[in-house]
């Protein structure tokens, strides 16, 4: 390994990352982390904080979960790689298959397609989606429905239906036939409406609208994060997920459940879906699915796709990826999900969530620079940054980044994303760890 001096020098140097400027990524390189611990990350500098980022909100049972990495290693020395494309398969993903469709059985699901992550788990999506409406006969059904400040991750088709421009600009022309509904988002939305339940009601007539527009019998699909996540944490009024999957069904359209964050445990529930009452046709499932310890994803499909590809010997999936059940994979998300269930971590995610999210609200009280506070569905809080609340200007990237720098050197690794300061600690979070998290936000926002 080379010496901690080599590493810094080339350090935003030789790797281009995700998300950021590689000129940025020079003149300001990243954080070296190279140790953790529970739901602690220590840097190249012996510096050790409170992950409240969960590594990108996959590490939901922490850094020094034993199962998992036992049955990895177990796994390598087992069987490390074998195909499931046509002809073979391997024991630990059947026996993953079964574990998943008992899990999501609740929420109408019980095959899966397995990924190698989240952007593939959309992409599988979508492909399923098209296929399903021809193989119905109904071939003209292509296009996409999806909601602004969706994320959907980077893949071709996954960022056609994203509803961020700055996933999407640098890369256009992306995939004809998708369009956009405005978002449950109370604190800025078109129609200046700021009550949830009415905002719900304006967004659902939106989609109705499109839909009339469009044609019910152009549209595919709808995909949407029951809580957007990386758009800043955004949950709707309860009533909006039922209203969208009645919209859905009446217009012959198929609700995709982009649950690559929500899924195994994090807002409170087992998955978004069950938080909202509502039964998807497909969900996306990723990240915590492996507690972030190897690149995995599932999307799990319901009767009326697994009735039409399991009767039809033409329904022949082109689509699949070279890691689709890698055993050390099927091998992690199996302990990942014994462990989750062992230890319910929607209690704790649900507690430790009301902690962190009413001790958002009362940082709101002491610091002029939190505009919106959001979250109370289990660990997933945001606080959007402004520089005027009148206004709502959003705050500039230099303080923004004040904040999250001076948070860390106060004990907590937290995420910026443009105005949003988000929070998604693991799910074995302490009160301990919460009010550690709580308190170098403080510390962060007294210094911007
Ligand atoms: C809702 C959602 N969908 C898809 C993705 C893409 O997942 P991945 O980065 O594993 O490809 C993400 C990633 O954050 C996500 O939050």
């Amino acid at each position: 390994m080379k010496d901690s001096n080599f590493l810094k020098e080339n350090n935003g140097r030789l790797m281009w990352h995700p998300m950021t400027s590689p000129k940025d990524s020079i003149d300001n390189p990243p954080k070296i982390i190279t140790g953790s611990d529970g739901v602690s990350i220590t840097d190249i500098d012996g510096h050790r904080v409170v992950d409240g980022v969960g590594g990108l909100w996959n590490v939901n049972l922490g850094y020094s979960c034993r199962p998992v990495k036992d049955a990895i290693t177990t796994q390598l020395d087992r069987l490390p790689y074998y195909s499931t494309f046509r002809g073979t398969s391997n024991d630990v993903a059947i026996e993953l298959s079964y574990e998943l469709g008992e899990f999501f059985k609740p929420d109408g699901l019980s095959r899966a397609f397995f990924t190698s992550g989240g952007s593939d788990s959309v992409e599988t999506s979508l492909r399923l989606a098209r296929q399903y409406h021809k193989l119905r006969g109904e071939p003209g059904r292509v296009k996409f429905l999806s909601l602004k400040k969706g994320y959907h991750g980077t893949h071709v088709g996954g960022a056609s239906v994203n509803g961020n421009a700055n996933f999407r600009n640098a890369y256009e022309p992306l995939l004809p036939g998708c369009y956009h509904i405005p978002a449950p988002y109370t604190y800025r939305n078109p129609f200046n409406e700021t009550d949830p339940e009415r905002l719900a009601q304006l967004c659902a007539a939106a989609l109705e609208d499109e839909i009339a527009f469009q044609g019910a019998n152009t549209i595919a699909a709808m995909i949407m994060e029951p809580i957007l996540g990386a758009g800043g944490v955004i949950p709707p009024h309860k009533s909006f997920a039922p209203m969208v999957r009645e919209i859905c069904n009446r217009n012959g359209i198929l609700l995709i459940t982009d649950e690559v964050i929500t899924a195994y445990g994090r807002t409170g529930a087992w998955s978004g879906a069950r938080l909202w009452g509502i039964q998807p046709d497909m969900m996306c499932t990723a990240k915590a699915i492996t507690n972030g310890y190897f690149p995995f994803g599932a999307v799990m499909l319901g009767d009326k796709l697994i009735e039409l590809f399991e009767d039809n010997p033409d329904a022949k999936i082109g689509h699949g990826y070279t890691y689709s059940g890698h055993p050390v994979g099927a091998a992690a998300a199996l302990a990942c999900l014994a462990e989750t269930k062992r230890l319910n971590v929607i209690e704790n995610a649900a507690d430790r969530g009301t902690q962190l999210y009413q001790g958002c609200l009362k940082l709101m009280e002491k610091h002029d620079i939190i505009g919106d506070v959001r979250g109370g569905y289990g660990l997933m809080t945001a606080m959007e940054m402004v520089s005027d609340r009148r206004s709502k200007k959003p705050i500039d990237a230099a303080t923004a980044s004040t904040v999250q720098e001076t948070a860390y050197q106060n004990g907590a690794m937290v995420r910026v994303s443009g105005p949003n300061l988000i929070l998604s600690p693991p799910l074995v979070l302490t009160e301990t760890d919460a009010s550690a998290i709580l308190n170098a936000l403080d510390a962060g926002f007294r210094a911007a």
